[in-house]
């Protein structure tokens, strides 16, 4: 991907409005111009996905729900274990990065991997069905995010496990052995993403560790392409469903 595509999704990015009346029209308003060119500029600063990904325990026979999936990017990297997995479900609401999405099944001739075009925030596939949910830089894109966890985490089997990167910022007064963020960092990155409804928050990550038993937490800082400073925090996360969670902290 050179320059002028970077331009191109760059434009798209910082200066084209939003419009719509429903989540769904707002993010296809956002995707459509863009889906073509998404895998390449993404590749440049979605960070640690390939790290959380690789990491999961993609078993054979195992089933795996992506929530969020965008272009199905994610099975790139372990793309060798998709035929031995039983199914893997890819869950969006854009039509058009859905659309990518099925090309790369077609490519691959995947006929274990089911599109469906639905919101991760309200629809349940089928309680406690899944070995594996990811969500990777799709929370913060979800307005209801707590829901999406909440039907991830019944759509998984007991001892099923969660795997979550995105960016974020750290609370105020962060658990121990958690990153801290100044509040200039977290301010300038906030607003940085509000304007394209990427909402970084505070809650993502104490959220998933009150949920799920952590097996994995990586937290990070990174440039992203044409911004050398400051750095934008990003996490990964993998935990273990240790079945009915008690606190909503
Ligand atoms: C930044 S993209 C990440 C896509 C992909 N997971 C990746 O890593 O490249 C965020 C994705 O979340 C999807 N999304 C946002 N809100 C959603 C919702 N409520 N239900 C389903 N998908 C949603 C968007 O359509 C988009 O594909």
């Amino acid at each position: 991907m050179g320059l002028w595509d970077d331009m191109k999704v760059l434009y798209e990015v910082n200066f084209k409005s939003i419009r719509g009346n429903t989540h769904a029209e707002r993010l296809d308003c956002f995707y459509a111009p863009q889906a073509s060119l998404y895998d390449g500029f993404r590749e440049k600063f979605l960070h640690g996905r390939r790290e959380m990904i690789t990491k999961l325990p993609l078993e054979p026979g195992a089933i795996w729900i992506d929530l969020g999936c965008g272009t199905g990017s994610n099975l790139e990297y372990v793309a060798e274990k998709i035929p031995t997995l039983k199914h893997v479900y890819l869950v969006d609401l854009s039509a058009s990065l859905l659309e990518i999405a099925k090309k790369r099944i077609a490519h691959h001739n995947w006929t274990n991997v089911s599109i469906l075009r639905d919101d991760v925030s309200k629809c349940l596939l089928a309680e406690a069905f899944a070995d594996i949910a990811t969500f990777s830089y799709s929370l913060t894109m979800i307005p209801d995010w707590f829901q999406a966890i909440a039907l991830a985490q019944r759509m998984l089997k007991p001892s099923g496990v969660i795997g979550v990167a995105d960016f974020y910022v750290a609370r105020k007064y962060p658990d121990p052995g958690r990153a801290k963020h100044s509040r200039w960092l977290k301010a300038w990155w906030k607003y940085f993403f509000a304007r394209d409804n990427v909402m970084l928050n505070e809650d993502h990550l104490p959220f998933l560790e009150r949920h799920f038993q952590t097996e994995w937490i990586e937290e990070l800082q990174r440039t992203i392409p044409y911004i050398p400073f400051p750095k934008v925090p990003y996490y990964g996360y993998i935990g273990k469903k240790v079945g009915e969670s008690s606190s909503s902290n």
